[in-house]
């Protein structure tokens, strides 16, 4: 019998990697992973090698990757906190790219975002842009993945907006709520994810669900299956955020970002490509919503700990 190929997965302990990294021992693939936090809770019970990403150290980054087939890489930051900025964020992806060449890893796997560009006005999805490019660029077979909203149990967004549509009397809607996001499912998006990394194509795929809503279409379903309270209230998009300050003062945490609230706005979660994904939001939140907003779930806590 062939021996399995080796993957590294960053993140594998976290979001979206836990995800891919639970696919590919699935298939009886060895994975390590590669990450921020070597200390926080295993999920694999011990299954998944676990290194520091060493941005730092190119050298000792470039070692731990030797012998690696695949590289799944989720790294990326949401925005600028105590000196991890979306600049940093792009030098730190540089060098993990540069580190796969020069390990000989064979292929690339990145998730992306959808909708990044070059001249957009929003850190994040510029970032994600010129990540993308550093990837194309460095002779390494890929498959770049675009995902738009990523929905499961860990997700931190959702589970908030679950969260204060239990206990707060009103949740705002910033402007109409016409924008549009067509949220994908954790385990499609590694579903997707692996079968890029069979590939020997270059690629670069959107990923979205089966399913298009706008944002008050999106917080009216969570709020009905919850059997929520919340009266929701339209607001202007400043006043909305206003709000989020003080919301961010009371849960010592970063809620949600003007960019990404610009980003939502500017219907950047949305694809026009058919989609690759199966599993609807609302079938997941029939199945899920009883578990969704129980507890707070803290962006600073979970990559600051704070
Ligand atoms: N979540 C979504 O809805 C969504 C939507 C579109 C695209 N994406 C993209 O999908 C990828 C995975 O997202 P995710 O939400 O699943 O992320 P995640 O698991 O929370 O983090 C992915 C990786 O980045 C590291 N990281 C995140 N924030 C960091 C910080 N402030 N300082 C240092 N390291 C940090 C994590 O470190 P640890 O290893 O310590 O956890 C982990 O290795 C990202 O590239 C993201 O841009 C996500």
């Amino acid at each position: 019998m062939k021996p399995a190929k080796l993957n590294a997965v960053t993140g594998a302990f976290g979001y979206t990697g836990r995800y891919i990294a639970r696919k590919l021992l699935t298939l009886g693939e060895p994975v390590f992973t590669l990450t921020s936090n070597p200390h926080r809770e295993d999920p694999f019970t011990g299954q998944v090698r676990v290194f520091p990403y060493n941005f730092d150290d190119p050298d000792a980054l470039s070692a731990s990757l030797a012998g690696v087939n695949t590289l799944y890489n989720t790294y990326w930051v949401r925005f600028n906190y105590r000196g991890v900025t979306f600049e940093r964020a792009v030098e730190n992806s540089h060098t993990l790219i540069n580190a796969a060449a020069q390990a000989g890893v064979k292929r690339f796997v990145h998730i992306s975002v959808s909708n990044p560009g070059p001249d957009l006005d929003l850190p994040y999805f510029r970032g994600k842009w010129l990540v993308e490019q550093a990837v194309i660029e460095s002779g390494i077979s890929f498959g770049i993945i675009r995902p738009t909203l990523i929905f499961g149990l860990e997700d931190i967004l959702l589970n908030n907006i679950a969260y204060l549509l239990r206990r707060s009397p009103i949740f705002p809607i910033p402007g109409a709520g016409v924008y549009q996001i067509q949220p994908i499912y954790a385990q499609d998006l590694a579903e997707i994810a692996v079968q890029a990394g069979g590939s020997t194509e270059n690629l670069v795929l959107d990923a979205a669900g089966p399913e298009i809503l706008s944002y008050k279409e999106m917080i009216k379903l969570i709020a009905e299956k919850i059997d929520s309270h919340s009266r929701l209230i339209h607001m202007s998009p400043n006043l909305a955020l206003i709000l989020v300050k003080l919301l961010n003062i009371a849960l010592q945490d970063v809620l949600l970002t003007c960019d990404e609230l610009q980003g939502l706005m500017a219907d950047l979660l949305v694809t026009s490509s058919p989609p690759l994904a199966t599993t609807s939001f609302s079938s997941w939140l029939d199945q899920n919503s009883h578990l969704l907003g129980k507890k707070y779930a803290s962006e600073l806590r979970r990559h600051f700990r704070i």
